[in-house]
């Protein structure tokens, strides 16, 4: 079982002014910050970041958006961290996440669906590196 994961909220979200409920959401659900930072990702470093879908016809449309404007990236602690936090964000599509998840709450579709959250502890490690120092994290 693991305890951190790694998210990002996405341009959509931050741009739409949700970054302030959404970490209020995670926090509420039990997750404690652990780094937290505001930045962009340049379209070089969303590619290397969803290298995994670089095969997939909407690569290069997630790319284009996920370097279109802030992000708000955090690695969170919490037990059963990268499960309960996938629940906590719904499905991938808003109009199929849950009632209540933050994809349903604020996304508004598959493309452009407000969150991030890691998929494996090893992703979680991954991406938490990929984003912060040792230094930037307590
Ligand atoms: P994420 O990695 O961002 O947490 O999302 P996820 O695991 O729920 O979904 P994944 O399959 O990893 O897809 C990554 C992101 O690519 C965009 N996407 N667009 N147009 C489409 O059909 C489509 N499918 C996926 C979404 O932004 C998705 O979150
Ligand atoms: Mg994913």
């Amino acid at each position: 079982m693991s305890n951190r994961t790694f998210t990002m909220i996405k341009p959509d979200a931050f741009a739409a002014g949700h970054s302030g409920s959404i970490l209020k959401h995670i926090e509420a659900a039990g997750f404690k910050i652990i780094a937290l930072k505001l930045t962009r990702l340049s379209s070089d470093k969303a590619g290397e970041f969803y290298a995994v879908h670089k095969e997939r016809p909407f690569y290069g449309e997630l790319v284009s958006f996920m370097s279109s404007g802030p992000i708000v990236a955090a690695i969170l602690e919490k037990d059963n961290a990268v499960a309960d936090f996938r629940t906590l964000i719904g499905a991938t599509n808003p109009a199929q996440a849950a009632e209540g998840t933050i994809r349903k709450l604020y996304a508004k579709s598959v493309g452009e669906n407000a969150i991030h959250g890691s998929d494996s502890d090893e992703n979680a490690a991954i991406e938490g590196n990929f984003f912060f120092s040792a230094f930037e994290r307590i």
